[in-house]
């Protein structure tokens, strides 16, 4: 059978993952300045938040996104590795079997980064979740930049762009192998729910109260800077 462009990650998958991948890079590039924790919460917050709706969307979402349609059988996985070192490597239209645990993991390492931000704000004397936290934000940058050198790898192995893929959502396939549907409607819905958590109508505990200190400093500095022209 021909094949054609098919659509393979619908809108939500897409929207989550350009989400994610910023919110979690802006979350670590705000981690140490005590000036910039507010934000730091808040993408903090943004990344949870979108794991959530990642997991639900694993149920509900279209034929690729689901979790039903990962391979995850160890056999495959090895199968599949060892094939990409051969002139015919095996190509899977949805995640491949290395594919779908690294979707897992990933997900998991953003769960552990959160539960261990969030613990050293609620317990205290948590000075040992902190160093925790730090410890395992540093594995979860890691096993990004394993993920980024594996789409790479696999874009070149199989003569095909999976960033673009990630963009557009479509990949080259068979038309019966095509997901049924963009759901552009819940992609908008999970955008206006990052707009409503970053511009505050959704309240973020500790982001509000760092925002009003904030704005108290930035106006306290811009007072001072007015009696020095004076
Ligand atoms: C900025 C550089 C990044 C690029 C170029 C990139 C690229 C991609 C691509 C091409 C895929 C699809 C893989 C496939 O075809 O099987 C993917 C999936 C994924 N990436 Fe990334 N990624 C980036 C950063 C991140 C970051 C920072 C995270 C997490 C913190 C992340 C988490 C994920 C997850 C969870 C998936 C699975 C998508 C799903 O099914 O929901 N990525 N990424």
């Amino acid at each position: 059978m021909r094949d054609i462009r098919i659509l393979v990650w619908d809108f939500p998958t897409r929207t989550f993952h350009w989400l994610l991948a910023l919110s979690f890079i802006a979350a670590y590039g705000t981690a140490e300045a005590e000036r910039f924790q507010a934000l730091h919460l808040l993408f903090g917050y943004t990344a949870a938040g979108l794991v959530a709706f990642r997991l639900v969307w694993g149920l509900i979402g279209t034929r690729y996104a689901r979790f039903s349609s990962f391979v995850f059988s160890p056999r495959a996985a090895l199968d599949y590795a060892s094939s990409l070192f051969t002139g015919a490597p095996q190509r899977f239209v949805g995640h491949s079997p290395l594919g779908s645990w690294a979707v897992v993991l990933l997900l998991a390492m953003q769960v552990l980064v959160f539960a261990t931000g969030l613990g050293t704000f609620l317990v205290p004397n948590g000075d040992f979740l902190e160093d925790l936290h730090e410890g395992v934000a540093a594995a979860a940058l890691a096993l990004v930049a394993v993920h980024i050198a594996a789409v790479i790898l696999t874009s070149v192995v199989h003569r095909e762009n999976l960033v673009r893929a990630m963009i557009s959502g479509r990949k080259r396939g068979a038309a019966q192998d095509s997901a049924t549907g963009a759901r552009a409607f819940a992609a908008i819905v999970l955008v206006a729910l990052v707009a409503a958590l970053w511009s505050g109508i959704v309240p973020a505990p500790g982001v509000t109260d760092l925002r009003g200190a904030l704005t108290a400093q930035a106006s306290q500095h811009g007072r001072h800077h007015d009696h020095d022209e004076d």
